[in-house]
C-alpha cells in the first residue's frame, strides 16, 4: 500500500479509503459476512482510513461497521464519519448524535468528523446554530480528533467555507467529469493552497465511470485500458489529493482496487492515458442534450436560479442514462430558489447566453424531469 501524509497531522493515510456507502446487500441489508471480510480484508492490505456516516444503508453502516472493527481491527484504522447537519436544530442535537455515533462505532473518539454535504442553505444552518462552536468543544473534550466538512455546494461558497475556520480536512466529489463541477478542480487547488488536505469522494461517479456504454465503451476498449485503473491514477496524480474513498460492492472490486493502490508508479499517468481521457470527456459532453458550456454569462439571475447547475444536472442525469443521480443532486443538495421551478421565463438570461439556448422554455421541462415525484424516496 502507498501512503501519503495528512496534511499538517503526523499521520500517513493510504491512498486508497474504504467509503462504508457500497458494502454488498443480501434482501436489502448489508452481507455482513461479506461486508466483514473485505473490512478484514482492506485492513490487513493496508487500508488505514474508512468513511461512513449515520445515513448510509439506512443508517446501519456505522452499527455494521463498529461490530467489524472489534477485535482490534479498530486500533488499526482511523474512522471518519459525518454530522448528520439536516437533522440539527440546536447544539444539544449535535451532541445527541455524536454520542450515539460513538456508541455505534463501539469507540471513544472519532478521528475524522464531518459536517455532512454542506451547500449553501445547510452551511447557513451550520452557522446560524453555531455548530462549530460545538464541535471545538467536542474536540476539547476528545469526542472529535480532526474536523472537517463534504461538500456539495459551488465553488465560491466552498471557498468561503474554506475561509471561515481553520479546517483540519474536508471531502469533495471529484473525479475527471467533475473538474467543473461543485468545487471541481478549481476548489481542489483552492484546499491545498490555504493546506486544507482534500478526501476525494465518487471517484468513479457512484461506479458510472466504472461501466461505460456505447461510445465511451467503445473508446476504453480501443485503447486496451482498463477505466478503473486510470480513474484512480487521474486523482492519484495530482498532489494535492490526499486519499481517494472508494465505495466497494465486492471482494473482487476490493482485490482490484488494492492493486492499484499498491503498485510503485500507482500514481503516474501517460501521455497516452491523458489523452484517451481527453477522449472520453469530449465524448461524454458531447451526448449532453443542453449545449450548455458552464460560462455563466446568464448570471446572476433576477429570481436567484443557479441556471448552469440545473443545466449540469439535466445533462449529467441524460448522458449517465441516470435520472436519480439528477434528481438527487437537484432535490438535496440544491436551494429551492436555485432550481429550475423558481424560473418565471422573464428571459433576462437567454440575451446573454452565448450559445443562445432557449432557457426560459427549458426550466420548466428540467424542473419536471428532476423534480422527486411524491413517493418515490
Ligand atoms: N459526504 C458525502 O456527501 C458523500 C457522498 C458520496 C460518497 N461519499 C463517501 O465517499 C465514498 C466513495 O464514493 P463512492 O462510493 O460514490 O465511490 P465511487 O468509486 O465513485 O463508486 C463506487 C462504485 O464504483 C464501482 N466500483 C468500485 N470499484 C470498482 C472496480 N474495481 N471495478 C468496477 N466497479 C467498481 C461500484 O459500483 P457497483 O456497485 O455498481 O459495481 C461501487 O459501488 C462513499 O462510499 C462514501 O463513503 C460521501
Amino acid at each position: 500500500m502507498n501512503y501519503k501524509q495528512f496534511g499538517r497531522l503526523e499521520f500517513d493515510v493510504s491512498v486508497l479509503g474504504f467509503g462504508a456507502m457500497r458494502f454488498p446487500e443480501k434482501e436489502g441489508k448489508i452481507d455482513e459476512q461479506e461486508s466483514t471480510k473485505m473490512i478484514h480484508s482492506a485492513i490487513e492490505h493496508g487500508v488505514n482510513y474508512i468513511d461512513t456516516a449515520w445515513p448510509y444503508h439506512k443508517e446501519m453502516s456505522e452499527l455494521f461497521l463498529g461490530n467489524a472493527l472489534k477485535k482490534g481491527y479498530r486500533d488499526k484504522v482511523k474512522i471518519a464519519t459525518k454530522l448528520p447537519c439536516w437533522f440539527i436544530e440546536k447544539q444539544e442535537d449535535c451532541d445527541t448524535y455524536l454520542n450515539n455515533q460513538l456508541k455505534r462505532l463501539k469507540t471513544d473518539h472519532i478521528d475524522f468528523y464531518l459536517l455532512h454535504g454542506l451547500f449553501s442553505s445547510r452551511w447557513e444552518q451550520v452557522l446560524s446554530i453555531k455548530m462549530l462552536d460545538w464541535a471545538k468543544k467536542a474536540i476539547k473534550d476528545g469526542r472529535i480528533e480532526n474536523l472537517g466538512f463534504s461538500f456539495h455546494g459551488t465553488y465560491s461558497l466552498f471557498a468561503d467555507i474554506i475561509d471561515y475556520y481553520d479546517w483540519d480536512f474536508c471531502q469533495i466529489q471529484y473525479n475527471y467529469m467533475n473538474e467543473d463541477f461543485q468545487a471541481g478542480t478549481k476548489g481542489l487547488e483552492y484546499a491545498y493552497k490555504n493546506e486544507v488536505p482534500v478526501v476525494i469522494m465518487e471517484p468513479l461517479l457512484g461506479g458510472l465511470l466504472a461501466n461505460p456504454q456505447g461510445k465511451i465503451k467503445k473508446i476504453w476498449d480501443a485503447s486496451g485500458l482498463n477505466p478503473v485503473d486510470v480513474a484512480f491514477r487521474w486523482l492519484w496524480n495530482k498532489k494535492e489529493v490526499t486519499t481517494v474513498l472508494s465505495g466497494m460492492s465486492s471482494l473482487k472490486q476490493l482485490e482490484q482496487n488494492i492493486n492499484l493502490a499498491d503498485k510503485p508508479d500507482y500514481d503516474k499517468l501517460t501521455i497516452e492515458e491523458n489523452k484517451v481521457i481527453e477522449q472520453v470527456v469530449k465524448a461524454y459532453k458531447e451526448l449532453n442534450p443542453v449545449p450548455c458550456t458552464q460560462c455563466e454569462y446568464c448570471l446572476p439571475c433576477p429570481q436567484g436560479v443557479n441556471i448552469p447547475r440545473n443545466f449540469n444536472l439535466y445533462n449529467q442525469a441524460v448522458i449517465y442514462d441516470h435520472i436519480f443521480l439528477g434528481k438527487s443532486h437537484y432535490n438535496w443538495h440544491t436551494e429551492e430558489s436555485a432550481r429550475a421551478g423558481a424560473c418565471i421565463q422573464c428571459g433576462e438570461c437567454e440575451e446573454k447566453c452565448p450559445q443562445n439556448i432557449k432557457i426560459s422554455e427549458l426550466m420548466p421541462k428540467i424542473h419536471e424531469a428532476l423534480l422527486f415525484k411524491e413517493g418515490e424516496v
